[in-house]
């Protein structure tokens, strides 16, 4: 529905003006596509463009701004869209990071922190949460999302929406939120970017549609197709999805913008021969907006003319980017509360966020022997490897507006926190190239000292778009520098980052103790130097399933039981050469805590449809630290019509424990929330028994389970 002043607004555009609505042009700085943008101004001036990427900033906003409402013939005001991925000016962890604080508010308030100071800067939309569940590390983009689980990236979803469009887009500090990539993206076959994918409609059903849903639910404002084709189908060009799911089924009102340039890659795709078709294709299956492909603009008057789509097709499209604008307020304000100096005032009050986020995104994956925390008397350390001051590093694949001179890196942030300490810093490598100085004057520094910190891992280019890979290992010399610094012998924290699962685990084996700390963003070092001097405990769990070897890939604690089940048995579904365990699973973190489950208590036993099953466990912190703690919930139902994964996640809570602390944590678990579709994809309650399982991690020797069974009949 859509308001008088849109209605006249419509009824004074010509169809170029009309067209022009439905232009995304790249403008200014940060261009991410093939395609180089250049001075929209002229596009703008003759309402060419609707709305702009990749402008920000207080002059530059205005500017381009006032291009459209004073020299425009109808004066519409531009959106102006940018990637505000974790973080603008302060850079918070990335995706994959943050999920380990597996914590919605969090979440939540970093989207939130981003929003304002993307909006001080002028951005009204971004593009962003991108909601791909993965399960292929070798994708380069498992670090923009929130891992292998669908019930996570829910709640990541809808929390991040939340934050950066807060109660409404009328409020000053938000932004529109673009959920991406719709839908199956991160299931690009290989594991290499803008891949075909392909799956079976019950797979799109349980595990890549539900985070769109909930994000929806949250009420975000834009959706962007995926580059992939879904069976054939380009996701640009999917009707059954675009339309038929996301507009229809989902009741999605918001607006769809297509990827950098994919209205025109349908031709490449092989479904259209010229952009006429292209753009045919994408306006029809729903794509309101063509970011920057050019395909809009040739190609949809050439539509018109051959019958393909028409004038009513092109209005709806152009009522819902009108009716967008009018959302965000920009019809009565078109600068929409640009800050006179942009986002950098704010930057200050958003440290201590990024820090908390920061320390609660890293995970300790090993700590033999508790080498950490550090000791409190004064050490000589040696702070060694390519990432242990690498300030662009840090900030992650993508890093928004940031710029590295806010970065602290972790030699920053341990000399901060350790003045009493002897702290000698050598890179002794490059990430995938030798340093110039060579690893001698690193393993000397070594050999001197009381500890070794060893900061290894991907440069932040080596994850994100278009930078899958088929090796986990460690890049370039690294895996023999650091092999040599083990091999001295002295007590080794490895501070390991990277944008993906490393499958090293020779590196967990030897290490005294590994800190995995993906890329942690502005606060990283102080953050990492919470966690190493023990001023934290470390509280980050996987979201993500950690392989031993690129071969076990896909991996994911959501499969579904084989008939033959891997054991010592000859015919069983293993592989001979390695384990078919994870080397870390799904969920698994350590703290210096030492923390114990005990008295599983679920009820009702037997619980009906409309009922609330209640779960509670005991958990014992008998260690000599403060311990945070996540208690994951997972169900399976043994026998179904359909059969259903070893484990679901259907919930998960945080804990403090001081030492010595009993705690009980009591979560709720709807019996409406053990629906699954059944054999005919509709959704429904299976009456039956159901394992409830809840401990640290989806390691199944670590998890308590009882069995409550749900009655027949009920609400
Ligand atoms: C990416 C999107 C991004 C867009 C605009 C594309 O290449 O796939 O995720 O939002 O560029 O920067």
């Amino acid at each position: 529905m859509s308001g008088p002043r849109i209605e006249a607004l419509l009824s004074q555009m010509t169809l170029s003006e009309k067209i022009g609505q439905l232009v995304m042009l790249a403008a200014g700085f940060s261009v991410t596509g093939p395609i180089i943008g250049g001075d929209a101004s002229g596009a703008v001036r003759e309402g060419r463009a609707g709305s702009l990427l990749n402008v920000f900033g207080p002059g530059a906003v205005r500017d381009i701004q006032r291009v459209a409402i004073e020299q425009s013939r109808l004066k519409i005001p531009l959106i102006l869209g940018f990637d505000v991925v974790h973080g603008h000016r302060t850079v918070f962890p990335v995706p994959l990071g943050e999920a380990a604080a597996f914590d919605p508010t969090l979440w939540e308030q970093t989207a939130r922190a981003s929003a304002r100071e993307a909006a001080a800067d002028g951005v009204a939309l971004t593009f962003a949460p991108m909601l791909d569940v993965s399960r292929d590390p070798r994708w380069g983009r498992v670090v923009e999302g929130a891992g292998e689980d669908a019930f996570v990236q829910s709640l990541f979803g809808a929390a991040k929406v939340r934050g950066f469009e807060g109660e409404s887009l009328g409020e000053s500090g938000t932004v529109a939120a673009t959920v991406k990539h719709f839908v199956a993206y991160g299931a690009a076959s290989a594991g290499r970017d803008y891949a075909s994918t392909d799956m079976s409609e019950r797979t799109l059903r349980e595990t890549y549609l539900p985070p769109f849903q909930a994000a929806i639910a949250a009420g975000c404002a834009a959706v962007m197709p995926a580059f992939s084709d879904l069976s054939g189908v380009p996701m640009t060009a999917n009707g059954p999805l675009l339309d038929g799911w996301l507009r229809g089924e989902a009741g999605f009102r918001g607006v769809v913008i297509s990827d950098y340039n994919a209205v025109a890659e349908l031709v490449a795709h092989g479904v259209a021969t010229d952009l006429a078709e292209a753009a045919a294709l994408a306006l029809r299956a729903g794509v309101d907006i063509d970011m920057m492909s050019g395909a809009y603009e040739q190609g949809l008057p050439l539509a018109l003319q051959r019958g393909l789509v028409t004038l009513g097709e092109i209005e709806a499209s152009v009522r819902r980017v009108l009716e967008l604008k009018e959302r965000l307020g920009l019809f009565d304000d078109p600068m929409r509360g640009l800050g006179a100096d942009g986002a950098a005032p704010l930057m200050a009050a958003h440290r201590e966020l990024a820090r908390e986020a920061a320390r609660r995104s890293a995970v300790l994956l090993r700590n033999r022997g508790d080498i950490l925390p550090l000791s409190e008397r004064p050490q000589r350390i040696a702070l060694i490897g390519p990432l242990a001051d690498a300030p662009t590093d840090m900030m992650g694949s993508w890093s928004g507006a940031g710029e590295a001179r806010d970065s602290v890196t972790v030699l920053d942030g341990l000399r901060a926190a350790r003045p009493d300490c002897d702290i000698g810093h050598a890179r002794g490598v490059g990430v995938d190239e030798a340093d110039e100085s060579g690893p001698d004057a690193a393993l000397a520094l070594a050999r001197e000292a009381d500890l070794v910190i060893l900061a290894i891992g991907e440069a932040r280019d080596m994850s994100g778009e278009a930078a899958s890979r088929t090796g986990l290992d460690l890049p370039g010399d690294q895996a023999n520098f650091a092999r040599a610094v083990l091999d001295l012998g002295r007590p080794t924290v490895v501070l390991l980052s990277s944008g993906r699962p490393l499958a090293v685990p020779w590196l967990f084996e030897r290490a005294g103790a590994v800190l995995a700390t993906w890329f942690l963003g502005s606060e990283a070092g102080h953050a990492v130097a919470d966690l190493l001097t023990g001023r934290a405990s470390p509280s980050g769990r996987l979201p993500i399933t950690w392989p031993r070897s690129v071969g076990q890939v896909p991996i994911f604690f959501g499969e579904r039981p084989s008939g033959r089940p891997a054991s010592d048995g000859h015919y069983t579904s293993k592989y001979i050469d390695l384990p078919t365990t994870p080397l870390f699973a799904f969920g698994y973190g350590l703290t210096y805590g030492r923390v114990s489950y005990s008295a599983l208590g679920v009820e009702p036993p037997r619980p009906r449809r409309g009922d609330t099953i209640t779960v509670a466990v005991d958990l014992f912190n008998d260690g000599e630290h403060p311990a945070e703690e996540t208690v994951f919930l997972f169900i399976r139902k043994p026998v179904a019509r359909v059969a259903r994964p070893l484990l679901e996640l259907k919930g998960f809570s945080r804990l403090s424990l001081a030492p010595g602390e009993r705690a009980r944590t009591v979560m709720a678990l709807p019996v409406s929330a053990l629906a699954f579709p059944g054999p005919d994809l509709r959704p429904a309650v299976e009456p039956g028994d159901y394992e409830i399982l809840v401990g640290p991690s989806a390691d199944r020797a670590q998890l308590l389970r009882q069995v409550v069974h749900v009655e027949e009949g009920g609400a």
